[in-house]
């Protein structure tokens, strides 16, 4: 076996930039209004002509669909929505021609209340081996009636359900930390640990590339399933101090997970099978701690995707990433935009001081200003895509699209939506299915033109067949901006900040090669001079050779 610590030290994920498509509504080959895996494969092109290292999909096992996917009925087959396993292996061999890796999506912290093991558990008897999989308990009060504790679900309302006896009487409860039909794993039971390791191997010997674990800082409770602090301060304190969240427990899956993947490693050959956490943790240094060197290869930094659009807190939120990640030896990674929160091109317009949910944003909504947003949106992705470390796009972003923020109400899909009251629209507004021609029905998603969210108009003028090849457009500037970090090294460069004044961020990325990148934000209202060199992309149009308010310049300096 490779020793883990061994990692090429220049390994290939250390600076990647990763694209994740949602499977659902990237591209649909049979018309049905739900994107699926072939048409995933026919579009693998436009990943490569953009020049990014990786796809990462969202899930497609068999699934009620309940959390569009995030809830697995079997964990080893394709949904027939989205396909066969000889499409997934068609995508596969696909993606490898174009020399893009390919990383899933393991949901381990639950399944779907449809997967065998959960209806086997709910025809068993309490205490049986087949209850023990889950998190059964009685309940509180004199015949049971009060949930087991007071915990509530992320998608809102208790995270407690209770069963039916087979006589009809009320039985035991079963914990979900999602919705009720996504029951929570007990991952103090060996036989969910090992039906995971042979999950893990089951995909890696299809070919894959790695992995994106959902919820990774889920899968342990604390002991006893004490009740939630009532005082807990979401802003401010530890995740940990959360019954639910980031026991050090998990930490033992991941180096057992490392392991098993790095069996798969190849002396010499950059072709490392990497982890990376879905891990919403405060603060950086226990977020880190999933990346230390014998577990995860990478985590979702999201503290970076909330940071407010102001120069100070933009400065202080990658000084104390970077440094946290260094203190591990791990890269950072960076992320902008996801299938859980508003796209960045129209969060960016919302002016928030510390955002620490990131809730959608419906029709009764101030709406955001759209101008505003874009401009913002691509000033920040050149800013990310000029940091130390690798980063994860979305799907659509290249094209700038919008979150859409009118949806009405009887489309929305997302549970979080029905389990608030619409208190929370929840996340339907940024997994609307993408444009790809803007004269094609569904602009060139399908031939039929269904589509399972309606588009907003505004897409079709940003199709990529309306931004190809035109100078200034959002699609162009990805490319540029992606061209030109490949091209310098960026992912492995250091960063050295400059002082150019209170609402400007600038700093330097000087690349193991010793070459040079200037990188300046002004956030501003009045423009600012560039320092002289040669001008390599913006993410704007100059000011007359100054660079204007929510603008991002790359400069080689000369
Ligand atoms: C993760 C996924 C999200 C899903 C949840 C439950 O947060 O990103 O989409 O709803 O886990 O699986
Ligand atoms: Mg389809």
């Amino acid at each position: 076996m490779v020793d883990s610590t061994r990692t090429l030290p220049d390994a290939w994920w250390r600076d990647a930039v990763i694209y994740q498509v949602y499977p659902r509504s990237w591209a649909d080959s049979d018309g049905d209004g739900i994107g699926d895996l072939p048409g995933i494969t026919s579009r693998l092109e436009h990943l490569a002509e953009l020049g990014v290292d990786a796809v990462w999909m969202s899930p497609f096992y068999t699934s009620p669909q309940n959390d569009a996917g995030y809830d697995v009925a079997d964990y080893r087959d394709i949904d027939p929505l989205f396909g066969t396993l000889a499409d997934f292996d068609a995508l596969v061999e696909r993606a490898h021609a174009l020399e893009l890796r390919v990383i899933v999506d393991l949901v381990p912290n639950h399944s779907s209340s449809e997967h065998e093991w959960f209806k086997a558990a709910l025809a068993a008897e309490p205490g049986s081996r087949e209850r023990a999989r889950y998190l059964f308990r009685d309940g509180r009060g004199d015949g049971g009636e009060l949930p087991p504790n007071n915990w509530q679900s992320n998608f809102g309302g208790s995270a407690w359900t209770r069963t039916q006896n087979p006589d009809g009487t009320p039985g035991q409860w079963y914990l979900h930390l999602f919705d009720p039909t996504q029951p929570d794993f007990d991952w103090n039971n060996p036989e969910v640990q090992e039906e995971f390791r042979s999950i893990l191997r089951f995909w890696l010997d299809r070919g894959v590339d790695g992995f994106r674990i959902d919820v990774a800082h889920g899968l342990h409770k604390e002991p006893g399933l004490p009740d939630a602090p009532s005082d807990y301060d979401i802003a401010t304190q530890a995740t940990s101090l959360q019954p639910m969240w980031d026991k050090p427990e998990v930490h033992e899956v991941y180096r057992d997970w490392r392991r098993l993947v790095d069996e798969y490693r190849v002396e010499g050959e950059d072709a490392d099978r990497i982890l990376v956490a879905e891990a919403w943790v405060i603060p950086e240094e226990s977020l880190a701690k999933y990346v230390r060197p014998d577990e995860l290869h990478q985590s979702f930094n999201f503290g970076y995707l909330m940071t407010p659009w102001k120069a100070k807190h933009q400065r202080e939120s990658i000084t104390n990433a970077l440094a946290a990640t260094a203190a591990v030896g791990a890269p950072q990674t960076w992320v902008l935009s996801n299938h859980d929160v508003p796209r960045h091109a129209s969060r960016l317009a919302i002016d928030i001081d510390q955002p620490t949910r990131v809730l959608g944003i419906g029709p009764d909504h101030p709406q955001p200003d759209s101008e505003l947003g874009l401009r913002r949106a691509r000033a920040a992705t050149a800013v990310m895509l000029a940091l130390p470390g690798s980063a994860y796009l979305y799907q659509g972003e290249e094209l700038g699209l919008p979150e859409a923020t009118t949806l009405p109400d009887e489309v929305r899909q997302d549970p979080t939506f029905v389990r608030t009251n619409g208190e929370d629209v929840g996340r339907d507004g940024c997994r609307v299915p993408v444009p790809w021609h803007a004269d094609q029905p569904a602009f060139g998603f399908n031939t039929t033109g269904e589509s399972w969210l309606p588009q907003p108009e505004v897409y079709g003028d940003l199709a990529p067949n309306r931004q190809e090849g035109v100078a200034g457009s959002t699609l162009e500037l990805y490319k540029r901006l992606l061209t030109v970090r490949r091209k310098l090294g960026l992912g492995r460069g250091e960063l050295h900040w400059q002082e150019l004044g209170e609402d400007v961020l600038a700093f330097t990325n000087v690349t193991t090669g010793g070459r040079r990148l200037q990188v300046i934000t002004n956030f501003g209202s009045d423009p600012v001079d560039l320092p002289h060199g040669e001008l390599v992309a913006v993410s704007g149009t100059l000011d007359e050779h100054r660079l204007p308010t929510d603008t991002t310049a790359w400069i080689i300096p000369g």
